[in-house]
């Protein structure tokens, strides 16, 4: 048993971590060779005291600490963690429940049953998908396309558990422009090959483009999955779902959505247009740990057609006790075995917001980005690359009288990084370079949109 003291020694290193997260500088302080001091060196021949352990790793490792979870963090796409699912993630580590089949943790499972059916009913996706709780929208992305594979093959004939890729009919992939990098990366777990895929055109928006899936489809004879995209990485846009979904259901394809962070816009009447069309697909991947602001690792898969998900993905033993009756085996729909049992922070969030509060922390993320590109608009020297029609703003800095557009920016990214105020990142958008701001974090203020924009204004206007 762990005694007191360690969580004790945790819990006040949280509240003094928690309590400072507002105020302190965004970015890591330490350099590596510091870091490397002070938590590196030979593995200790002797035990140490488990609160000392905590306290010291704590006070070490906080130079090196990013403030994603904070409210000015707007790097990659990363959201922060609501208090509920913090307090759900200190339990699940407590309980250690082993989420893999129901008789190792009956209470994981219905929680996770629960959260899957809040999520389907948030997302209205048919009630009878199945759902599995992963690592991460990668996993999500790779679930969903085992599941596709598995369906696209089975109406070809061919069981591709049993007898895997080998004599299979060919199966013809096509992806957008614009596709995730982790969509690549699931197609080579899954022996589909990453260069061997159709890519249709996208438009300046990073978009798919209908026309070019039409023509793309023309060319596919055999089994064939397409991937579209709800949140493109870097624009935020929308790939038009229903035109693809039309077209995929015409020619008998599987579709696939990739909605890491643009699936939750599904959930708001407001931003209900740019997801039209999304129901129709087959297979849907998203994440918790970025909109829905749990913490890591928390990713979400969907399937429209549960046997073919859990064909692709279920595993049994003799020793393993399977559900008799419909209770949830949770590592049926996740390509993991033993597991996390990661369903008790999603519960744990979409219970604490409701509905509403997920509508209103998604559209406000929404408001919060306008917010960043109107402002910034203001000074001249300032160019939004993209529409922004979700939470993603890409913005270029002109220097104060004339010269390389991209190396300024990339500076002005530097700088804004250096400065601590907030922290974002940098792109290259249709040849440009750019800085990328995303809007995930739930706690994120009116105010803090204003400090970071005077942050980044300050830094694109001072001297190099
Ligand atoms: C569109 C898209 N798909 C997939 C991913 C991968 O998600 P994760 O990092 O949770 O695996 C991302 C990450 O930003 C993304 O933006």
């Amino acid at each position: 048993m762990p005694d007191g003291d360690v969580l004790e020694a945790a819990l006040r290193a949280a509240r003094t971590y928690l309590a400072g997260l507002p105020a302190r500088p965004v970015g890591s302080r330490a350099s590596l060779e510091s870091l490397r001091a002070d938590l590196g060196g030979p593995l200790p021949a002797e035990g140490t005291d488990p609160a000392r352990v905590v306290s010291e790793l704590a006070r070490k490792a906080d130079p090196g600490i990013v403030a994603t979870a904070g409210p000015r963090y707007f790097g990659f796409v990363v959201g922060g963690t609501l208090p509920a699912a913090l307090g759900a993630d200190w339990l699940t580590s407590v309980w250690d429940q082993n989420a893999g089949i129901y008789v190792l943790s009956p209470a994981a499972s219905v929680v996770e049953e629960t959260a899957a059916r809040w999520l389907l009913e948030l997302f209205a996706l048919p009630s009878t998908s199945s759902v599995g709780l992963v690592t991460g929208c990668q996993m999500a992305n790779a679930t969903c396309l085992a599941a596709a594979r598995h369906a696209v093959l089975e109406r070809a004939g061919w069981d591709v558990e049993e007898r895997g890729l080998f004599g299979a009919p060919e199966i013809d992939v096509v992806v957008g422009g614009e596709a995730h990098i982790t969509i690549f990366a699931a197609l080579r777990f899954l022996g589909l090959g990453a260069g061997r895929v159709r890519t249709v055109p996208a438009d300046g928006q990073g978009r798919m483009r209908a026309d070019g899936l039409r023509e793309a489809l023309a060319r596919t004879r055999g089994p064939a999955i397409v991937c579209a995209q709800a949140g493109n990485v870097n624009t935020g846009a929308f790939d038009p779902l229903d035109e693809i979904a039309a077209l995929t259901r015409e020619r008998g394809a599987w579709l696939h959505v990739d909605g890491a962070f643009g699936l939750w816009a599904a959930t708001s009447p407001r931003l209900g247009a740019l997801t039209k069309g999304l129901g129709q697909a087959d297979s849907w991947a998203t994440d918790a740990h970025k909109s829905l602001n749990v913490p890591y690792d928390s990713g979400i898969a969907i399937v429209r057609d549960a046997s073919a998900h859990r064909g692709a993905t279920t595993a049994t033993a003799a020793y393993i006790v399977k559900a008799a009756d419909d209770r949830r085996d949770p590592e049926d729909w996740t390509p993991e075995f033993s597991r996390r049992a990661r369903g008790f922070t999603v519960y744990a969030a979409l219970r604490s917001l409701g509905r509403r509060g997920v509508v209103e922390m998604i559209e406000r993320s929404c408001a919060q980005a306008a917010e960043f590109a109107d402002r910034l608009r203001t000074d001249p020297a300032v160019e939004v690359l993209n529409d922004v029609v979700y939470n993603q703003v890409l913005v270029r800095f002109r220097p104060a009288g004339g010269g390389d557009v991209d190396a300024h920016t990339r500076a002005v990214i530097e700088r804004v990084q250096q400065d601590g105020t907030c922290w974002l990142g940098g792109t290259t958008w249709q040849g440009k370079a750019a800085m990328r701001i995303s809007v995930s974090g739930w706690s994120t203020t009116a105010a803090d949109v204003a400090r970071s924009v005077d942050a980044i204004l300050k830094a694109s206007r001072s001297p190099a």
